[in-house]
């Protein structure tokens, strides 16, 4: 696939500023991988498949010569996966000034490797470790930024169920698991903006918008004329926000949910400082075995 590059040119960041981005082999995190090495970002992206991810190295070296992208494996189902991951990228003795949480499943169901509900699992508990992971270069490297995927659905859940989160997928369509997990994505991101309130590190969520990709396959084939109706934005126009948070939001709006690039109320659940308290001491635990 060519990119098609994005209309408004981002200002060009300073030298030797480095950003790891998940899941970037398709979808909004291929555009934002590709925006970013533009933008002047020596990029690294963590992902699955190699195989899958080199045609985006590929066209990020044809538009940026001279500054190729590096992929460094990593499977969010798996903490030990994660854990390597961090390992690895910490070995290659880079500065990091931003960590893109951007990959994520909805609809697959199960359980991770370490007995988590798979949305909840994927999409905030691996990147819950691979922050706490990095957090050292993090602020090591300041300024720097963390933003991290979430969406609208997390509007779609009437709480947090501890118990839950540690059993396979329920619901029928996966819908419920899917808002618990983008809940966790927004809390977390102001919960970690809370603890860094001082340091160099700012931090984002965001509501990419309804996105033509990949993350619908999973989803029961009648739900896709529903979002089709509904009027899908392209990869290109569904990265926007999460440029405009890595490139753009100020340091004085950390912790805030954004969507089409600008900051919004998140419901009420994603605004409970003691939720958001009590599920960072849960994740802390569940990581480290507790
Ligand atoms: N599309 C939308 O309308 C929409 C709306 C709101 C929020 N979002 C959020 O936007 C983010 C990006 O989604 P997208 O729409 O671009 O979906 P996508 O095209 O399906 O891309 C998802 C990415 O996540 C990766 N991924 C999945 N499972 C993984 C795992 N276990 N370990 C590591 N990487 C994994 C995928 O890699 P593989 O190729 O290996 O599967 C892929 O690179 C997600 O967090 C999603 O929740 C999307």
């Amino acid at each position: 696939m060519t990119h098609t590059p994005l209309p408004p040119s981002l200002a060009p960041v300073p030298s030797g500023r480095v950003a790891l981005v998940t899941g970037a082999n398709v979808g909004i995190g291929r555009v934002t991988a590709i925006e970013l090495a533009r933008a002047g970002y020596q990029v690294v992206i963590a992902g699955r498949s190699l195989e899958r991810t080199q045609p985006v190295l590929d066209e990020i070296k044809r538009l940026v010569p001279g500054k190729p992208a590096v992929f460094v494996p990593l499977n969010l189902a798996s903490l030990a996966s994660v854990r390597e991951c961090a390992q690895q990228f910490i070995g290659m003795n880079l500065p990091l000034h931003l960590l893109v949480n951007n990959a994520g499943i909805a609809g697959m169901r199960g359980l991770t490797t370490d007995g988590f509900e798979m949305m909840f699992g994927v999409n905030h508990i691996g990147h819950f470790m691979l922050t706490q992971l990095l957090l050292p270069l993090l602020q090591a490297s300041g300024p720097s930024r963390v933003v991290t995927v979430s969406s609208r659905a997390h509007k779609r859940t009437p709480g947090l169920d501890w118990d839950a989160v540690r059993q396979p997928t329920r619901s029928i369509t996966g819908v419920r698991e899917y808002a618990v997990s983008k809940l966790a994505n927004l809390l977390f991101s102001a919960e970690l903006a809370r603890r860094l309130q001082g340091t160099q590190v700012s931090c984002y969520s965001l509501h990419p918008g309804v996105v033509d990709t990949e993350i619908w396959r999973a989803l029961p084939s009648w739900t896709r004329p529903l979002l089709r109706w509904r009027g899908l934005l392209t990869p290109e126009e569904g990265a926007r926000t999460s440029l405009h948070c890595a490139l753009h939001a100020p340091h004085s709006e950390s912790g805030l949910y954004y969507s089409a690039c600008k900051p919004v109320r998140p419901s009420a659940l994603g605004q409970d400082l003691d939720l958001a308290r009590a599920l960072w001491e849960r994740s802390e635990a569940w990581i480290s075995g507790r």
